[in-house]
């Protein structure tokens, strides 16, 4: 079958990856792609957002299924697009896709459905908003309503802290997307990431990963997408996963269901593992990035059935077999991330990287200059491996990693910290 896949970071190499091993897969491109995806996918210069190039491209093709990596072109209905197209689109639709665009519309279905998540409140009235902050007290969490790139959420130490981020935010920081906030309680424990196959009834759950959102060693530094990931997340044991998918996921797809927007896709649930159980801090409508590049490494069957599963109902009785070894994703950034950055400068010894047992290095910011990698992007490599314990799999990552050249970019040296301490521990 031919497949289109579109984004361009380090999901979408980890993605294409797996989905280029597949003996499913006769053509297989990708838009735009990036200097890494280009060995998967031939990579083509479509614009994602003009919905009717991407039709047209397909219909040329005769692409069989897209799959959507990033969430802007789902909030944005492309699924929706496709299908009345014709064409057979993995992710949500646009009306689905509402379960990462508008945190007040998860917050009331959460709220509804019986769901565990933080207690909150809406507000599109600053006033409001402030005096029930000062009501509620500090710690507290003030968050955008709509889309904003990761930076819509402000966890306020004190009171005052509060109140500028609803200043900043209803007085049009983050443009539409903070027009309305969530501002709710802070919740006390360890966060995992808990991916699922959905496919409208039923859920697969695929696996677990703990992300290091901080830009620096110690969880120092200001929130980025994400520097670095693990999985399996020891947090998430058989029991905590069996509850996830009870007390969180399955209410979540029924209630969508009854709404009329049944949900379809990978189901990302930000979960905060509290003395009295998960809770869920937020959805996502896509794999997580840099999660995917961990959870890609320990999938052993084929991703493309699966895919298609999800999108044709048939996950009921669908089984998927993982990896029991660790994997461990360390990403390399342009100095600056999360603020400016430059772009363009050589990445060398990424051949030799590559050599070290039980690695992939997936690109994300990255475009090839003839012969030569360039930096193109602030979230720049995944040096991923894996390894039979967490801490195999990041001495394989560093080892690699220290075999980069590449003086304008920084890493963590601490990813999976959590887990190689728990390693001992139980030694
Ligand atoms: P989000 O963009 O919703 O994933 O939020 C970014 C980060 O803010 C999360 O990964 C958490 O670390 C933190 N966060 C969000 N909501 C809460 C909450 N209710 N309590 C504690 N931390 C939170
Ligand atoms: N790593 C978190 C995310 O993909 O949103």
């Amino acid at each position: 079958m031919n497949i289109l896949l579109l984004g361009s970071g380090g999901r979408e190499h980890a993605l294409a990856w797996k989905i280029a091993a597949s003996p499913l897969v006769t053509n297989f491109w990708c838009a735009p792609g990036n200097a890494g995806i280009a060995h998967d996918a031939e990579c083509v210069g479509l614009d994602v957002a003009d919905h009717g190039a991407v039709i047209a491209f397909c219909k040329t093709n005769a692409v069989d299924l897209v799959v959507v990596g990033p969430e802007a072109p789902l909030a944005a209905g492309i699924v929706d697009d496709l299908a009345a197209a014709g064409i057979k689109a993995f992710g949500p639709t646009k009306a689905a896709a509402r379960l990462e665009s508008s945190k007040g519309f998860t917050k009331d279905l959460c709220r509804e459905g019986g769901i565990p998540t933080a207690a909150y409140e809406r507000f599109s009235d600053a006033d409001q908003a402030k005096a029930y902050i000062r009501a509620q007290g500090a710690p507290i969490v003030v968050k955008a309503d709509g889309l904003a790139a990761g930076k819509g959420v402000v966890v306020a130490a004190s009171v005052a802290e509060a109140e500028a981020a609803i200043d900043m935010m209803l007085g049009g920081g983050f443009g539409a997307a903070g027009a309305e906030a969530v501002v709710e309680e802070c919740l006390v424990g360890e966060e995992a990431s808990f991916f699922v196959l959905c496919d409208g009834d039923d859920a697969l759950a695929l696996a677990a990963a703990q992300d290091h959102k901080r830009a620096f060693d110690g969880d120092e530094g200001p929130n980025t997408g994400g520097m670095g990931a693990y999985s399996p997340a020891p947090v998430m044991t058989d029991a905590m996963c069996r509850r996830t998918m009870d007390e969180i996921i399955l209410p979540t797809l029924r209630a969508m269901k009854a709404r009329g927007t049944p949900y379809k896709g990978v189901l990302f649930a930000g979960l905060m593992i509290t003395a009295e159980g998960p809770k869920l801090i937020e959805y996502n409508v896509r794999f997580g990035d840099p999660e995917t590049q961990v959870l890609m490494m320990r999938l052993k069957s084929d991703l493309v059935p699966a895919l298609l599963a999800a999108c044709d109902g048939q996950l009921k009785s669908f089984d998927l077999r993982w990896s029991d070894e660790a994997a461990l994703t360390v990403v390399m950034a342009a100095r600056g991330y999360p603020g400016d950055y430059a772009r363009g400068s050589v990445i060398e010894g990424l051949d030799e990287a590559a050599k070290v047992e039980g690695v992939e290095i997936f690109h994300a910011g990255t475009r090839a200059d003839g012969a030569t990698i360039r930096a193109n992007g602030g979230r720049v490599l995944n040096v991923t491996a894996i390894g039979e314990s967490v801490a195999e799999a990041q001495r394989r990552a560093y080892a690699a990693v220290d075999r980069i050249r590449w003086p304008e970019g920084f890493c963590r040296r601490d990813i999976g910290w959590r887990a190689v301490a728990r390693e001992k521990d139980s030694r």
